[in-house]
């Protein structure tokens, strides 16, 4: 799909022509929410659940206030509590480490696959401890955590396998949906994800029956679904999608397929107009895996310098994430520096190059044409 986006100035990132697109459908949503008076928990979540059930290939999903809420629900509702610990990649947004605390327990950092740049099973597996209840693989960038280990080593010690799948929606590994392969998967619809609200939201996808109810009670400020209104089973929260977001998030779940192949397809340009250069690109999928690349993301020793060259050039990037979360003032102490390397040389190589549908074909190769300049190779 070809835009008008002007090959002078490429951004990371442009929801612009997307709104635009959507604006009169977006319009019309928002306004039946709107005059049917409903706002909390009504027909738009509910159906919104199963459309996006459907679509993610999930036996059920629930949705929530934020792909926080999400996490920090799934670890309650599988029984994570103070005292316990969560192994989580220390590579990764820091809402994947935060969820662990805010139930009072203590994340505890594991390192990545240099190439996936996903939770690494024999580093996880080095970090289980008696108090170890869970761990939570991310399928970062869009690309599905290596799970296969990861369910080994839940199974053999028990752990509670949590997805975080907030930048994942519709990638699959080894031909099932991500957020059904563990226990249960937390999904994000932060603006920017690729499936995005108004505003902050989330959903939470299980094939276990009894985590997804316990999850609708704990979302919904400890009442079962179905119960008097004033009677609470349990101390829960308030984490309930709201009819607005649901409704807008209906208007996009319709192009989510389509806007995922457009990803693909600007991914398959990028690798071929950047192959053979010194630049470590995403791993090749494998079969019966989907990547949905949420990011296109490349990593170079000569990263900052790669940055300048193209921002000299008009064209937006991002790093994410300069800090591994096990060096983070917030998690001061949790583990040295050095003991987890993949992570601590990701931060310093990683560099997103522009991904968004929208993206025009000529746009990401004159990104391609610049980077090659930059390892002079033109
Ligand atoms: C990997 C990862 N985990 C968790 C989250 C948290 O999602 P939210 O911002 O919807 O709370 C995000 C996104 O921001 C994320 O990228």
């Amino acid at each position: 799909m070809e835009t008008a986006t002007a090959l002078d100035r490429i951004p990371f990132l442009d929801l612009k022509d997307q709104y635009a697109a959507l604006r009169g459908e977006l319009l019309e949503a928002a306004t039946r929410v709107l005059d049917s008076g409903r706002f909390i928990l009504g027909p738009e979540g509910e159906a919104f659940e199963r459309e996006f059930a459907e679509l993610q290939g999930a036996p059920s999903c629930l949705g929530v206030s934020s792909g926080t809420d999400a996490l920090m629900l799934a670890l309650e509702a599988s029984g994570v509590r103070a005292g316990d610990e969560v192994i989580v990649p220390s590579f990764t947004f820091i809402a994947t480490a935060t969820v662990v605390n805010a139930v009072g327990a203590t994340p505890v950092f594991a390192d990545v696959d240099p190439e996936r740049l996903t939770l690494d099973a024999a580093s996880a597996a080095s970090r289980v401890t008696k108090r170890t209840k869970a761990m939570i693989p991310v399928h970062l960038f869009g690309g599905p955590a290596e799970m296969a280990p990861l369910v080994a080593l839940a199974r053999e010690r028990k752990l509670a396998l949590i997805e975080d799948c907030a930048q994942a929606h519709l990638a699959t590994y080894k031909g099932k949906g991500v957020g059904s392969i563990g226990d249960a998967g937390g999904f994000s619809f932060y603006p920017s994800k690729n499936l995005g609200a108004a505003g902050d939201a989330g959903a939470i996808t299980t094939r276990r029956k009894p985590l997804a109810d316990a999850c609708a009670t704990l979302r919904d400020v400890g009442r079962r679904p179905g119960k008097k209104r004033y009677e609470h089973e349990c101390v829960g929260r308030n984490c309930r999608l709201d009819e607005l977001q649901a409704a807008v998030l209906r208007v996009k779940l319709k192009r989510l397929a389509s806007w995922t192949e457009a990803r693909r397809r600007l991914a398959a340009r990028y690798r071929a107009g950047l192959a053979g250069l010194d630049l470590r690109l995403p791993p090749p999928e494998e079969a019966g895996s989907r990547h949905v690349y949420h990011c296109f993301t490349v990593q170079t020793p000569r990263r900052d310098a790669l940055a300048k060259r193209l921002a000299d050039a008009g064209i937006g990037t991002a790093i994410y994430y300069p800090i591994p979360l096990h060096l983070q003032p917030a998690y001061a102490g949790s583990a040295r520096r050095g003991e987890l390397p993949a992570s601590e040389r990701a931060c310093g190589q990683v560099l997103s190059l522009p991904m968004f549908p929208e993206l025009a074909e000529a746009a990401v190769d004159r990104v391609c044409e610049e980077t090659r300049r930059f390892f002079a190779v033109l």
